[in-house]
């Protein structure tokens, strides 16, 4: 286990090294300059491998469409969560050269841009296009600080989805998706006996994205929540037994794959059983060949809640923003107005598995995974993601990574618990 995850560390910092090589995904030429008498609007993301790319494509044609005199420069920074994309933007924004949009998760993360003085208030587009009812009261919340709004969310994800193959499940005995953390840890040894990889997990940020789930399935809801709060306990013994579930859980996973996608893959392939991932991942699994597997749900892929955690959704949303100094600022704008459309949104998020950030959405659109999804947003009781940016602010979030990184090759839950509690009393607001 420890060599396989020092192999991983060491092409995650590789990467993370090459970085301004590798930046901007799209093939355009340089953001911000103006090409054949059009102004360009650099939108910054890190959506651009399969499943990522889709979403943000059919977003682009309309603006495209709906603004002739603008270029859309893709300047998506590869690699899921955004770890490395976040990192080149940290520094673009230190450096006063930002892009004209970029993408900030609703919540601890945005409220970072915003208290570092990086963002321009909305009020102006809100009120233009009336936003303040479209968008849910308390995602609003969370993306704004004194009655001024920030971003535009394009968005609703689930963290804490278990993704199997039913196959596989039946193969090895497992009756259907286990419902609590005991039964998964069962299902996980009969699928060990089988040969199949019980869970498969990608680079470093998915044992955190996997972490997040265990915490909220073995704490229950309240306790996850108060988890965030000032003076939160993380030396409890509730907060031991949910670490020692996810050692366990960890002791089932197969190889780490380089990203989410080859992990996700692995069950959809056949070759895995269990994945807990974003619905993210459905987009991936779900749209046609090029930019997805185009696999059949139900058969070669089915869903649940992560075990223990059904009633609750562990919430996320993407929204755009409006840096200050933005080289092409009514491109920027422009482009958010889009986002915040119901059109956009309607495009966007059947192709992201997402569900609409706007409440007036074409619930037609949304079948299948995200039928499910929809119901569950408005019933659910909610939970933030910690890796997803809603629960802890990024330096807060950088410690949780790099403690569970090393836990990785440790395997000690004391050490892991101590660092989580050290990182909750230096950064909790
Ligand atoms: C999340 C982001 C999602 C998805 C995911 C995997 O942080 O909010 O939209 O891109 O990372 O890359």
């Amino acid at each position: 286990m420890r060599r396989r995850w020092m192999a991983a560390a060491a092409i995650t910092f590789a990467s993370v090294l090459g970085l301004s090589a590798c930046g901007g995904g799209g093939g355009d030429t340089a953001g911000g300059q103006p090409s054949g008498g059009k102004q360009q609007v650099e939108v910054f993301s890190w959506w651009t491998g399969p499943g990522e790319a889709d979403g943000l494509q059919a977003m682009r044609q309309i603006f495209e469409q709906q603004n002739p005199g603008q270029t859309f420069f893709d300047a998506a920074v590869a690699g899921g969560s955004g770890d490395k994309a976040k990192a080149l933007l940290a520094s673009k924004l230190q450096a006063d050269t930002p892009p004209d949009t970029f993408q900030g998760h609703a919540g601890a993360e945005l409220q970072g841009y915003i208290k570092a003085g990086d963002l321009e208030e909305l009020n102006f587009l809100y009120d233009e296009l009336k936003l303040q009812d479209v968008f849910p009261s308390q995602l609003i919340e969370q993306i704004s600080v004194d009655g001024k709004i920030y971003s535009v969310p394009v968005n609703i994800h689930r963290s804490n989805v278990l993704w199997f193959n039913p196959a596989v499940l039946k193969e090895a005995g497992v009756a259907g998706a286990p419902k609590s953390i005991e039964e998964f840890l069962t299902a996980l040894e009969k699928v060990k006996a089988t040969g199949k990889i019980p869970l498969s997990i990608g680079s470093e940020w998915t044992a955190v994205h996997l972490l997040e789930s265990v915490l909220l399935g073995s704490l229950g809801t309240d306790a996850y929540n108060a988890l965030f709060l000032p003076g939160a306990d993380w030396n409890s013994a509730g907060v031991t037994k949910a670490l020692e579930d996810f050692k366990k859980i960890m002791s089932y996973a197969g190889d780490p794959q380089d990203d989410w996608q080859p992990a996700a893959k692995q069950v959809a392939d056949g070759e895995a059983a269990f994945n807990v991932m974003g619905d993210w991942a459905y987009g991936y699994f779900h749209n046609p060949p090029e930019g997805g597997l185009g696999k059949t749900s139900k058969t070669d892929f089915d869903w649940a809640p992560s075990p223990g955690t059904e009633g609750t959704y562990l919430w996320l949303s993407d929204s755009f923003t409006l840096p200050k100094g933005a080289k092409n600022r009514d491109g920027a704008v422009a482009w958010l107005k889009v986002a915040a459309s119901k059109e956009g949104q309607d495009a966007f998020n059947p192709k992201k598995g997402s569900i609409p950030a706007r409440k007036d959405a074409d619930q037609a659109l949304y079948t299948d995974y995200l039928a499910d999804a929809l119901k569950d947003w408005s019933a659910d009781k909610l939970a933030g993601s910690i890796q997803h940016g809603v629960a802890v602010n990024q330096p807060w979030l950088a410690e949780i990574n790099t403690q569970v990184g090393l836990f990785l090759g440790t395997q000690d839950v004391a050490a892991l618990q101590k660092g989580l509690a050290d990182a909750a009393a230096a950064n909790a607001q």
